[in-house]
């Protein structure tokens, strides 16, 4: 769609969760014009949803190099160390510089923070805030800051796609806003900085932790940009969310690894505690590895959860330290002081992404990623626990500080076809996408099962183009349609990744290649879309 209005910027930041909302507070400081887009209201991304905390050597006795070591291991073998060597160095002064900000951490009496531990960490190094609620600070004192520091925002913009200058120079967004006010319909900011901080893609699957607004956008924009992409085979399956029936759709209530952090046990269906013989960490493990406990225990039991047993907390400790776990679960019927917590795992987090360079660069001169959106190196096959406001915070930061550094002028953006990439698609489409998806490209993969699920996803692609049975399938442009058009772009690039990569390895879990694989697979697979975008 041609943009209907255009405002002029030095910096467009593409998000407010704790990632673009750091940027665009530091690119301010610096004295950068910075607008930020963001799909919702401010506050309305995965930020303000996580629970256990943010991870820092910021305790007695912990270091840098413990939390590199603890972050590599949980990687299996695809961390880029220098980058996380960066992580775990600029991390604790950049959590001071947040508390700078605004955001108050829990303390003890004495005013020092307080530290609990989570899956794959061998120590306590995750600040948390609100007992339960870490994001949902966070958010609240970046939001304010942003209003503070009167940072141009427009929410309710949904990007659409990169606007690139002749030499093919990142020259801005093109966006759809909907709502009242200036700028409604489609338009543009003419920037040449980009900044994408758009979260993640758990609506790719049927259930997830990630709220409704996770759709994969920022990662469909840079594919459609022509940007490179790594490690989408990598989607973090949370081991503890609540379960809420084997049909339960859409977000679904986080039960924090800091509940297993403070001594809960992990349970089968006959209340034998099942991760104690599979890993010196028992229940605290690194993330995949609890998650494929619980998933082999479940098939081994026919069942379709396990429970997380924290009964022994009793109720005065689940009200104060895990007050929105407990109010989340009451709403839903249990109560976690006298009966054990049923779990399951769920879709939680995208390790790969946008790939970029230790500054934040993508392959696109003037776009950046930092956040979930962004494949950093920080991760590699497995992120550990807590280490993304974290990654969010020191990304952000960097890429500020290389904006601030070198000033661009684009040339004017070139006009821009339309659409860009696929049809729209029919809104309905998206429950087809989610449902191949957590069957054919879930928690646990087989060649059988990606072949399936990338042949169902090439029907509603070949539907999407008019060639399919039901004929007509285009839909008006809006941000239903335009969503799933992007849940469907990256669905496909994912499958495509989950079929390559012949092993297992982190949260890549293959049923027909069980064993990892060092020889052929120690890397890392890139994928950039060619010409025509397909
Ligand atoms: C949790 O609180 O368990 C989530 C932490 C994370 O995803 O890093």
């Amino acid at each position: 769609p041609a943009p209907g209005w255009a405002i002029d910027a030095d910096v467009v930041v593409v998000g407010s969760g704790v990632a673009g909302l750091t940027a665009a507070l530091r690119c301010t400081a610096a004295g950068l014009r910075t607008v930020v887009v963001t799909k919702a209201r401010l506050d309305d991304g995965s930020t303000r949803w996580a629970q256990g905390g943010i991870a820092a050597a910021l305790g007695d006795g912990d270091t840098p190099e413990q939390h590199l070591d603890d972050t590599l291991v949980a990687g299996a073998g695809l961390c880029d160390e220098e980058a996380v060597r960066l992580l775990v160095t600029e991390g604790p002064d950049a959590v001071r510089r947040l508390i700078d900000t605004g955001a108050r951490f829990d303390t003890d009496a004495a005013g020092t923070i307080e530290l609990t531990r989570e899956g794959g960490h061998h120590r306590r190094r995750i600040a948390h805030a609100g007992g339960d609620a870490t994001g949902a600070e966070i958010s609240r004192a970046l939001v304010d800051a942003v209003r503070d520091r009167a940072v141009r925002t427009i929410e309710n913009a949904l990007v659409l796609d990169l606007l690139t200058d002749a030499d093919g120079r990142t020259a801005g967004v093109t966006l759809h806003v909907m709502g009242e006010g200036q700028h409604d319909g489609v338009g543009a900011v003419h920037a040449p900085a980009v900044v994408l901080a758009t979260g993640g893609m758990g609506q790719v699957f049927s259930a997830t932790t990630n709220p409704a607004v996770s759709t994969g956008d920022g990662v469909a924009l840079a594919l459609r940009a022509g940007a490179e992409v790594s490690d989408l085979e990598f989607v973090q399956f949370h081991p503890t969310v609540l379960f809420l029936g084997p049909d339960a759709q859409g977000q679904q209530p986080l039960v924090s690894e800091a509940v297993r952090g403070e001594g809960a046990h992990l349970v089968d269906a006959d209340g034998v505690r099942f991760m104690a013989g599979q890993h010196e960490l028992a229940e605290l493990a690194p993330r995949d590895i609890v998650a494929k406990g619980i998933m082999r225990r479940m098939r081994e039991q026919g069942a379709r959860h396990m429970y997380l047993d924290a009964r022994h907390f009793g109720a005065d400790m689940w009200a104060s330290r895990f007050p929105t776990i407990l109010a989340a679960c009451r709403a839903h019927g249990i109560d976690p002081v006298t009966e054990p917590i049923p779990v399951a795992p769920a879709a939680h987090y995208a390790s790969g992404g946008v790939r970029t360079d230790l500054h934040g660069r993508t392959t696109v001169p003037g776009l950046y990623a930092c956040g979930e959106v962004a494949c950093t190196g920080v991760h590699g096959a497995n992120r550990l626990a807590s280490n993304s406001l974290l990654e969010g915070l020191v990304f952000a930061e960097r890429i500020a500080d290389d904006i601030a550094a070198s000033p661009a002028r684009a040339g004017d953006p070139v006009p821009h076809p339309a659409p860009t990439v696929l049809p729209l698609l029919d809104p309905d489409a998206r429950a087809r996408v989610q449902h191949v998806m957590t069957t054919g490209a879930g928690v646990l993969r087989s060649e059988a099962s990606l072949a399936d699920a990338a042949a169902a996803l090439d029907a509603v692609y070949a539907e999407a183009l008019n060639d399919g049975p039901d004929g007509n399938k285009a839909a008006e442009p809006g941000v239903e349609s335009w969503e799933t058009t992007n849940l469907l772009c990256v669905a496909r690039v994912l499958v495509a990744a989950a079929r390559r990569r012949e092993e297992t390895r982190g949260c890549h879990w293959r049923e027909d290649r069980p064993d990892r694989d060092d020889a052929d697979w120690r890397r890392h697979l890139v994928v950039r879309l060619g010409p025509d975008r397909t």
